[in-house]
């Protein structure tokens, strides 16, 4: 059990290339896709130093809080509202550079500056739910985020 999961790496691309092998390691021993989950957030939040890390889930239409690292958050959110509403809405990953510039953004903490979203997609391609990462600095998301990050959640069998 990786309880001693440390990142010696300076670079945030150093950094995700050093976790991943850690968090596959972690996934590829479980098959309940919430326990995998729940470890891949508490991972990247403590990996990357993230502000809020969590996994929102489509039920009945609408996106339910699922497993999360940080603190408390809305647990609903309708398509279309918000930047995880939108992204699912548009089926596409969102960048955030500045959460009070995106409109209609949920505000969960006025500590929450920038975020990516991400989909996560089942074996039919349909939306099943979403992954939504969030810093406390501005404009702490780019490609390379999108790019490790899927590849983090592509290891998420739905
Ligand atoms: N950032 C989201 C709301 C969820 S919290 O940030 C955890 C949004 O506007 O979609």
């Amino acid at each position: 059990m990786a309880d001693d999961l440390k990142l010696t790496s300076n670079t945030k691309e150093e950094k995700y290339i050093e976790l991943i092998p850690q968090i596959k390691a972690l996934v590829d021993g479980e098959k309940d896709v919430i326990a995998n989950m729940a470890n891949i957030c508490a991972a990247l939040k403590h990996g990357m130093n993230f502000f809020w890390v969590g996994f929102y889930l489509v039920k009945e239409n609408q996106l339910v809080l699922g497993p999360f690292q940080g603190p408390v958050a809305c647990t609903r959110i309708n398509m279309g509202k918000g930047v995880c509403g939108t992204s699912w809405q548009k089926k596409e990953t969102i960048i955030v550079d500045d959460v009070d510039a995106f409109p209609g953004h949920i505000s969960c903490s006025s500590l929450s500056k920038s975020e990516i979203v991400l989909l996560l997609l089942n074996s039919q391609n349909i939306v099943v739910g979403l992954l939504d990462v969030d810093s406390d600095t501005l404009k702490s998301f780019d490609n390379t985020d999108e790019l490790y990050l899927s590849k983090i959640i592509n290891l998420l069998k739905f």
